[in-house]
């Protein structure tokens, strides 16, 4: 959103005039260029290679190798990882680490290879160190997954923190993927992405790079191994990808290449290699486990900017009740605050929130609240002044306030990278959950900060405590809503600790998985936009954070009803199932694009409640294993290269296989399957995998696959656990897994496991327990006989 947009919006809710909108976002103009005068001018730099090797120093999973200009640590940690860092560089201090750095693995050790060089042999890797500081990647049998040549540091000749650049090689078959959430994904073709989290100013499309929510982590599949690398430093850099190309006949390989330019920070990075699965689960246990949404939060959630009053809401949620479509939560926006000011409510339109909270949870269905980090720069707004109080907002380096200008005008930020602010921030939520509210949408978080031209953030000079380290803007700018995140949950779990707090956000970094989900922000309302809402959900998989999801519909303008049906459908098997549309847009019920949609719509409401326990299985398979909800068709089968380039599919778990309509005018599409029997869930037709085919994708419903064997929960008729099973292909075997919730608190599930398999014409279900097999304590239903 830019200036206009805040103009547009104190204009719709009246709260101010439009003049004085204006005078705001000019007067950040006018400060943003003096600001950005505070930082000191580079000067003339000097360039630098590590030089020579000299000596080595073997310690606990590897050791220091000196070089005549740098140093290098290496570190094999015992889940795995492998760390290594430039100037000696350590794990830590870190804003993604979960808690400590793991211990090393003492069976790793540092040992001469050949031509001067060093190697550390792990379990499942072995990273080799040659003479002039060119590291390699390879897997236990020798072959070379990663090649980083000797990094370039550009040091400004006045001190002050390094330029880098890395370059690195991967295999000629090697594609990438991750870098966070990118709308030309998942498969991230040659280009230019930068690592620094951008609100574009306006809806976005697969064009428009950076994004909200970016991350130095690369996931990369290739034949001989997949391999995860994360380098862990938040300044603003750029990665140029060029994918290689096999050479055809006698012809030679081009590899591919990433070069990774940082403006500053730490030369450091982790690396994991192996299975996808094998991948994920290590980059989980470095940077925590995903938070749990509550089960509530695994259904639909209706959000709309502009609301405008309680009476408008009852009716919205009304005209589902009515209808009899399946609604579990209300998202609130900005239009409820009292006068777009964060921590309040307009006393008018929303007299009685508690109230209008108690009633819908009568219903099951939460309430919701969006909060933007921003605070009104008033004397008399009580959060500006109690962070006033507490010194929390961000100054520059002569200790003024930084002020930047965002829907309540002009405005300052908390400073998150501060405990003290954090703790501060946290206990403002007493305030959301006396009001009715059962989860948080952060918003705004970049952090945004409308201006008439250049960057819409704070400016880079600004600075920050950065844990008691200190620094500006230029190295907090992308942790900053992952610190955001951290106090809401914090806060949350202080004020509620029976409760798992929900939270999700705009922005965010490596890590963010802890605190909460994101979603996928301001997509553009059109079949392109479609598209890139599913790469922002499937990259931000790959990178750890694996509950998210668009705003269905797009958030500007009107969809055709075709577009909006065909966004609603991917929505129902997306993690976070949300429509959410702008003050200007369109509106998003279900009920507003014709009888047909309506009745489609339900239909996907309807399925997706009947899929809840397998999403609630999901939400904690993720968070035990790292593995997503959403994962790419490559997931299990990363040596299928055809897979590698299929970007218009996903598996939901290990289960099903999801083929959303992604343009117009579809009654059929091409679905490529991964090896295995697939059937189609809606004709119980079997396919065979691995191979492409055709089927039909009427208006009605998306193509959606069970793969043979899957014993899957889902929810009866009458609301209780049942077990969908589909017959394995015969001679075979399969199964699944429930994870039970235990309500929306804390208590550790139950993990029932179960095995399907042949018995003469019939198919047998047993649950796996510690004395054997035994009945399932679930009514089972089996599917797809009559086809196997
Ligand atoms: C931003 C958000 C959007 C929200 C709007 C008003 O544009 O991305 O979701 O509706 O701000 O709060």
């Amino acid at each position: 959103m830019d200036g206009r947009d805040l103009v547009r919006s104190v204009k719709a809710v009246g709260s101010a005039g439009v003049a004085q909108g204006l005078r705001t976002v000019r007067a950040a103009w006018r400060r943003r260029r003096t600001d950005a005068d505070g930082l000191p001018p580079r000067g003339a730099e000097r360039a630098r290679v590590p030089g020579p090797v000299q000596a080595v120093e073997p310690g606990p999973g590897g050791g220091v190798v000196r070089f005549s200009r740098s140093e290098l640590r290496i570190t094999v940690a015992v889940n795995g990882a492998v760390f290594w860092g430039w100037d000696g560089a350590a794990p830590e201090p870190s804003y993604a680490l979960a808690g400590r750095c793991p211990e090393p693995d003492p069976r790793a050790v540092l040992e001469p290879d050949k031509d001067g060089g060093w190697r550390v042999v792990a379990e499942r890797v072995t990273v080799a160190v040659s003479r002039h500081g060119a590291i390699e990647v390879l897997t236990p049998g020798g072959v070379r997954l990663r090649r980083d040549l000797p990094p370039r540091w550009w040091e400004p000749a006045g001190g002050g923190s390094a330029r880098w650049m890395q370059r690195s090689e991967v295999a000629a078959d090697a594609r990438f993927f991750g870098l966070g959430g990118r709308a030309s994904g998942p498969r991230l073709r040659d280009g230019t992405y930068r690592l620094w989290n951008t609100d574009p100013g306006r809806s976005f499309g697969p064009g428009d790079d950076p994004l909200y929510l970016t991350m130095p982590v690369q996931v990369v599949v290739a034949d001989a191994a997949t391999h995860l690398v994360f380098h862990d430093a938040s300044w603003d850099g750029t990665v140029v990808l060029r994918e290689g190309q096999e050479g055809a006949g006698s012809g030679h390989d081009r590899n591919g290449t990433s070069e990774l330019r940082m403006d500053g920070g730490p030369l450091r990075c982790w690396v994991m290699v192996g299975t996808p699965a094998r991948v994920l689960l290590a980059w989980a246990s470095l940077t925590g486990a995903a938070a749990l949404p509550p089960a509530w939060a695994l259904g639909h959630h209706h959000a709309r900017w502009g609301f405008g009053s309680e009476q408008e809401v009852r009716r919205i949620v009304s005209g589902y009740l009515e209808r009899d479509l399946p609604l579990d939560a209300v998202h609130l926006d900005i239009d409820h605050y009292d006068a777009h000011q964060v921590f309040t409510v307009d006393p008018e339109r929303f007299p009685k929130l508690p109230q209008l909270a108690e009633d819908l949870r009568r219903d099951g269905i939460r309430l919701v609240s969006i909060v933007d980090p921003a605070v009104k720069a008033d004397p008399g707004n009580a959060v500006f002044d109690s962070g006033t109080a507490e010194n929390a907002f961000v100054r520059d380096a002569a200790g003024r306030l930084v002020r930047g200008v965002v829907w309540a005008g002009e405005s300052v930020h908390p400073d998150f990278t501060d405990a003290r602010v954090r703790q501060w921030w946290g206990r403002l939520y007493a305030e959301r959950l006396a009001q009715g509210f059962a989860g948080f949408w952060h918003d705004m978080n970049e952090p945004t900060s409308f201006t008439a031209f250049g960057e819409s953030t704070l400016p880079r000079s600004a600075r920050h405590f950065l844990e008691g380290r200190g620094g500006d803007q230029r190295e907090a700018h992308n942790v900053y809503a992952l610190c955001m995140a951290r106090a809401g949950y914090e806060g949350l779990r202080d004020l509620a600790p029976q409760e798992r707090p929900f939270v999700f956000s705009r922005s965010g970094w490596a890590g963010l998985q802890r605190y909460g989900g994101a979603w996928s922000g301001d997509v553009a309302t059109g079949w392109p936009g479609l598209r890139a809402s599913l790469s922002l959900v499937m990259g931000l998989g790959l990178c750890g954070v694996p509950y998210s999801g668009p705003d269905v519909g797009g958030f500007d303008g009107s969809p055709s009803p075709e577009l909006y049906l065909r966004w609603f459908q991917l929505g129902a098997y997306l993690p976070l199932f949300r429509t959410h549309s702008s003050l200007r847009a369109g509106r998003r019920e279900p009920w507003q694009f014709g009888t047909d949609v309506l009745e489609h719509a339900r239909a996907a409401l309807v399925e997706r409640r009947r899929l809840l326990p397998y999403f609630v299985t999901l939400a904690h398979l993720a968070r035990r294993t790292g593995a997503p909800y959403v994962r790419p068709l490559w997931w299990a089968a990363p040596e299928d290269r055809a897979l590698r380039d299929c970007e218009d599919a996903f598996l939901l778990g290990d289960l099903l296989l999801v083929a959303p309509v992604l343009g117009p005018g579809t009654d059929r599409r091409t679905v490529r399957l991964p090896r295995g029997h697939w059937y189609d869930t809606a004709t119980e037709q079997v396919h065979e995998g691995p191979g492409q085919v055709l089927v039909d994708a009427p208006l009605a419903r998306v193509p959606v696959f069970a793969r043979a064997g899957a014993v899957l929960p889902v929810r009866g008729a009458d609301g209780g656990l049942e077990l969908e099973v589909w017959a394995p292909a015969r001679g075979r075997t399969g199964g699944g897994m429930v994870v039970r919730d235990a309500g929306d608190g804390w208590d550790e599930p139950e993990i029932e496991r179960y095995v399907a398999r042949w018995e003469g014409r019939q198919v047998v279900v047993e649950r796996e327990g510690e004395d054997g097999l035994s009945k399932p304590p679930h009514p089972v239903r089996i599917r797809g006989l009559g086809t196997s």
